[in-house]
């Protein structure tokens, strides 16, 4: 009912074959299908009430008191949709290191568009609701799917939404998360995507890689093929940040602490223990590797980084009311 308190719970995901770069900005329209894993360790608890009282959104995030138009004007979506004039109060907390590279922004729209719409009265489908979060952030149209999930280009609001691939995941897949800096992020990814669409020479290329990588990790992923996976999710990485060196003006995500770590993994790699790296719009780096080389890897990176920089997931679960 409207005025009931409604609490979702929504992971992050990361990118196998990442998005970057938007076809139409408003209705965040990817240039580029993508396919994700949906983690268990990074998660946003966001319950939201709308109170006729209310003169704004009020908004608290991890206990602080925040104002933010784009949360503002995501409610107008759910407001507009639901035909309802109320203000909300909404409570956010977030198990993720906020605008690390680690995603955030997916697992917060996520739960913010799980929560909004049924506190709005709405009851949406998963494939509306993976709509709804595309507009609040595009990798949040992920995260309403649990296991491996993609985002379906499209071409407009109908057309682009959220599905699952895999869930529960049949494949022995776990990330190792490095977070190398918890700081927000200098170049937003909304930013850096923007001045590589209008500026990289080498971006169609780019799309035209991504259909390819999308298609071998999808047939990995039904042959549980670890090997072909994981390979691939590391090139489409890289293939992603070789396009923000090749923009004008050239940016990087990468640090020299990603560059240790990108080392680190290769030389594991070289010693028997299979393991591939993924990198987002920030420093950190995940390690994509199977359940009995996790200790072996956290070891290596233990020698070099702190215990609480090393953050081990599995496959976590879809969207779900707490
Ligand atoms: C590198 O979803 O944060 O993580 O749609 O502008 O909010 P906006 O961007 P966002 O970009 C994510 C970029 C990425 C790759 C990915 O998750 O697919």
């Amino acid at each position: 009912m409207l005025g009931d308190k409604i609490t979702a719970r929504a992971h992050t995901n990361i990118a196998l074959v990442k998005y970057w770069g938007k076809e139409n900005e408003e209705l965040i329209i990817p240039a580029n299908s993508s396919l994700s894993l949906t983690l268990d360790e990074f998660y946003t608890d966001t319950s939201v009430q709308f109170d006729e009282t209310l003169q704004s959104d009020e908004v608290t995030l991890n206990d602080k008191t925040v104002e933010d138009i784009k949360i503002t004007n995501f409610m107008n979506i759910i407001r507009e949709k639901a035909n309802i004039p109320y203000f909300a109060r909404i409570e956010s907390t977030n198990h993720v290191p906020t605008s690390a590279g680690l995603a955030s922004s997916a697992s917060a729209y996520a739960a913010l568009s799980a929560a909004g719409s049924k506190a709005a009265g709405l009851n949406l489908s998963e494939k509306e609701l993976s709509r709804l979060a595309r507009r609040g952030s595009g990798s949040a149209t992920r995260s309403i799917f649990g296991g491996f999930a993609a985002w379906n280009k499209g071409d407009d609001d109908e057309t682009s939404y959220g599905y699952s691939i895999e869930d529960p995941v049949k494949m022995d897949i776990n990330m190792i998360a490095i977070i190398l800096d918890n700081q927000p992020k200098k170049i937003s990814s909304r930013k850096g995507m923007k001045i590589s669409i209008e500026t990289s020479p080498y971006y169609n290329s780019w799309i035209e890689q991504t259909k390819a990588d999308f298609r071998t990790i999808s047939d990995a992923i039904k042959n549980n093929d670890f090997t072909t996976l994981g390979k691939t999710a590391e090139l489409n990485a890289m293939r992603m940040h070789s396009l923000t060196l090749s923009s004008d003006p050239s940016y990087l995500y990468i640090n020299s602490d990603s560059i240790e770590v990108i080392n680190m993994v290769k030389e594991l790699r070289e010693n028997g223990i299979e393991c591939y790296y993924t990198m987002d719009a920030g420093p950190n780096v995940k390690i994509i590797c199977r359940n009995n080389n996790i200790n072996a890897i956290t070891k290596k990176l233990s020698s070099r980084f702190d215990e609480n920089q090393i953050k081990v997931s599995g496959p976590g679960e879809g969207i779900k009311y707490l």
